[in-house]
């Protein structure tokens, strides 16, 4: 069969899906699978016995990264990766990572069908905690992989129970006996929903980004005066959640200002001791700044951080700030993003360039390797939320671009 003919199987596609979003199912329709969780455990089971079906030679690291390899004509050759993640957000939705990684099982499994020897081994991956939700920061398995972080340091991590990431990786089984240690890498695809609005509103089925937004993590500790809320008088308390709910706003003020070129959000917020007749005295809350212009956030964030000073100093809550994650903007690379744009055009799917405002182990791959995204439209452009969603008729379409994308790859010599 001409090779430019071959197409992916949509169906056997959409039943991956539907049967890993039967794990961590939550009643309102979307998915619980934090990282290293039973959950987790339970979809990379799943993961690894299809892997093990196509006769993959199976890999996994000390980061719990999981690589499935299928070997070439020329297996000297650097090999073509492709794939995403599988731990979820806390009420996270059916797509977001998952398909990445069932789209990169299913073009295996139409290459693997149709008995076609490409020249370079083909490797798919699941990396280890991408979201960053359960533990800060984001995208450890491929940070660790690609030299950013140390090991340890990402083993000694802990969940707000205190759990440490090396005790759950272990307790799951997944910690492998492979260094998590970057290899030679061709090509590196992530196939992905858009988790924006973009798509949908100009009636394109495939968006290829020029790369990824700058990502700046902190987490901020609020230290007030606990005291019994009737017989305290208004004037001089120190209410650690009143001084915090101000800088919560000056975040978003901070952020409205700048015309679209940058976004700020409080996500995550732990008020002690969290009692109706106590006045709190500990807040921590979390700040995420993103733009693809790294100098502004770092305007904004000074700005920011000088609207708390003077926050703190009104309302006696001295503070506490730690830097938890800086990434710089990522753009991809320019050839591979043009042959996602290309592909796509070819196969009769609308497409368009733009840029990813989500966070991806893309980015991390792109440091060490040449790399691009493919996305599909996200139905109303909501994510990371139950009701996530996107049609099966573009997660086919987008699956048929990764297949196209990575025979061409895997094709060169
Ligand atoms: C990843 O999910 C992100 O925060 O963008
Ligand atoms: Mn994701
Ligand atoms: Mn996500």
């Amino acid at each position: 069969m001409d090779i430019k003919n071959l197409r992916i199987n949509g169906r056997r596609l959409q039943d991956a899906m539907e049967e890993m979003a039967r794990i961590g199912k939550t009643p309102a329709g979307g998915v619980q699978r934090l990282t290293l969780s039973d959950e987790d455990r339970q979809a990379r089971d799943l993961f690894v016995k299809w892997l093990r079906e196509m006769d993959l030679a199976i890999m996994i690291d000390e980061m719990g990264n999981i690589f499935g390899k299928r070997p070439g004509k020329n297996n000297d050759l650097s090999p073509v990766m492709a794939g995403s993640h599988i731990d979820s957000q806390p009420k996270g939705g059916r797509f977001d990572g998952i398909l990445g990684v069932m789209g990169a099982l299913e073009v295996l499994r139409t290459i693997h069908d149709n008995t076609i020897e490409t020249e370079r081994p083909i490797i798919i991956v699941d990396w280890t905690n991408e979201e960053g939700s359960r533990f800060a920061p984001a995208v450890l398995g491929s940070g660790v992989w690609t030299g950013t972080w140390e090991k340890d340091w990402v083993y000694s991590r802990t969940d707000i129970h205190g759990k440490r990431f090396g005790e759950e990786l272990e307790r799951i089984g997944y910690r492998g006996r492979l260094p998590a240690k970057k290899w030679p890498v061709h090509a590196y695809y992530e196939y992905h929903i858009e988790q924006g609005p973009v798509l949908e509103r100009e009636g394109k089925v495939i968006g290829a980004p020029k790369g990824i937004v700058c990502i700046h993590w902190y987490d901020v500790y609020v230290k007030g005066t606990a005291n019994q809320v009737g017989p305290t008088p208004m004037e001089g308390r120190n209410d650690a959640l009143c001084a915090s709910a101000e800088m919560i706003l000056k975040v978003n003020e901070t952020a409205t200002k700048t015309d679209g070129n940058l976004v700020a959000t409080v996500g995550e917020i732990h008020n002690s001791p969290n009692s109706r007749n106590i006045i709190p005295d500990k807040v921590h809350f979390t700040v995420d700044i993103r733009s693809w212009d790294d100098e502004l956030v770092i305007r904004a964030w000074d700005e920011m951080r000088k609207g708390f000073d003077a926050i703190a100093e009104q309302r006696g809550c001295p503070i506490r700030i730690e830097e938890t994650w800086k990434v710089k903007h990522t753009p991809f690379d320019e050839k591979l993003v043009k042959r996602v744009l290309e592909t796509a055009q070819q196969l009769g799917y609308p497409n368009r360039p733009m840029v990813s405002g989500a966070g991806h182990d893309a980015g991390y791959l792109s440091m060490v390797a040449p790399t691009a995204m493919i996305f599909v439209p996200s139905i109303g452009g909501r994510s990371h939320v139950e009701v996530e969603n996107t049609s099966w008729e573009d997660c086919e379409a987008g699956a048929n671009v990764l297949l196209h994308c990575i025979l061409q790859s895997a094709l060169e010599k």
